[in-house]
């Protein structure tokens, strides 16, 4: 069992990291949650998996009342959250019960939301089940909707009272969200551990990556941990968890999301620091290395139809930029970023594909 504790301004929470967790969770819950209603909101596919056997585990001390949305991103909505709403009020949910947020990004976004807001807030206990969710969205109490207008637009920072996450449950994750999370792990590596980045590489096949799993998540969440413990309104050092972000966020947009987010952003890693590299700033050898990393776990950066001016458009339009300049985070070498607050002209030369 690894556990980390996060400490912010007046709010401290346990992450738990074991596998196996799940069969426990009662026991677990019991530490920070007194009463016995729990509203338990998650999607249909995991609700199909793990829905008897949360139910069964959570009947043992409580009394759980269901909420399951549609899979996917159109989940992160108003609409949704509505219907959240209303669920929660036909079980009589009360500001002293709670809500477990059992899912991947979207379940936890939309769930940490409506706990922060439905009767003005309530306590929440996020359980992630991707591995996406389990080294970065758990953490640091980002929640939000999509408006029509843009990603994540109506949202608050709420931490929840406990993270509990049971590596076990990647087991029946799909390769491609395996990949998805592998990104941001490299993510990680890239902007402060080059520990983690020797470690990545010597990780062969599928069963080592398990074999080690939760010391991985750990190592992620503690760089997590860190910065958000630094700087938990992201407007300094919890940027650099932007890194590859800028041009990734165009790349997602303009592949329609057909590729995962953190292939996306894999790919935004390699083309900043490319270009980054060729400008002086980064190390030489450093694009390489990342570039082998990502052929390493076959992540893909190729995308021969990408649209240079509609990715230059997108980060122009992007709301974040409309005082003219963007925060791009560079590498000055692997495990060593920094954040360069430059014009849009500027950004050109480094979000070139
Ligand atoms: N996922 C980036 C952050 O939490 O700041």
């Amino acid at each position: 069992m690894k556990k980390l504790e996060i400490n912010i301004p007046g709010k401290s929470y346990d992450i738990i990291i074991e596998k196996g967790l799940l069969k426990n969770l009662g026991t677990d819950i019991k530490k920070v949650y007194e009463n016995t209603k729990i509203a338990v909101i998650t999607d249909s596919n995991l609700y199909d998996l793990y829905g008897n056997t949360l139910n069964e585990v959570l009947s043992e001390n409580f009394d759980p009342n269901f909420i399951v949305v549609k899979p996917g991103e159109t989940s992160k909505s108003l609409s949704t959250l509505e219907h959240v709403y209303s669920k929660l009020a036909a079980s009589n949910i009360t500001r002293s019960d709670l809500i477990i947020a059992f899912g991947g990004g979207v379940v936890g976004d939309l769930a940490g939301f409506a706990a922060s807001t439905y009767l003005r807030g309530i306590d929440y206990i996020q359980i992630p089940t991707s591995l996406l969710a389990q080294i970065d969205s758990c953490i640091g109490g980002k929640v939000a909707v999509n408006l029509k207008e843009g990603k994540n637009l109506a949202g608050s920072f709420y931490h929840p009272v406990r993270v509990l996450t049971d590596p076990d449950i990647l087991l029946t994750l799909p390769e491609k969200y395996i990949r998805d999370g592998l990104g941001e792990v490299i993510k990680y590596a890239c902007i402060k551990d080059t520990a983690l980045f020797d470690m990545l590489m010597s990780i062969d096949t599928k069963e080592a990556m398990f074999e080690h799993i939760d010391q991985l998540i750990c190592t992620c969440c503690k760089i997590k941990k860190e910065l958000v413990e630094a700087d938990e309104k992201d407007k300094g050092q919890r940027m650099l968890l932007n890194f590859g972000h800028t041009i990734g966020h165009a790349i997602e947009k303009s592949m329609n999301f057909e590729i995962t987010h953190g292939e996306a952003v894999s790919a935004g890693m390699l083309y900043i620091t490319k270009n980054s590299e060729k400008s002086g700033i980064t190390e030489a050898g450093t694009y390489e290395k990342i570039k082998n990393m990502l052929d390493h776990f076959n992540i893909d950066y190729n995308f021969p139809d990408l649209n240079m001016n509609n990715i230059k458009n997108y980060i122009r339009l992007d709301k974040k930029n409309l005082s003219g300049e963007i925060n791009l985070i560079l590498l000055k070498k692997i495990g060593d970023a920094f954040v360069k607050k430059v014009s849009l002209d500027e950004a050109e030369k480094y979000i070139a594909i």
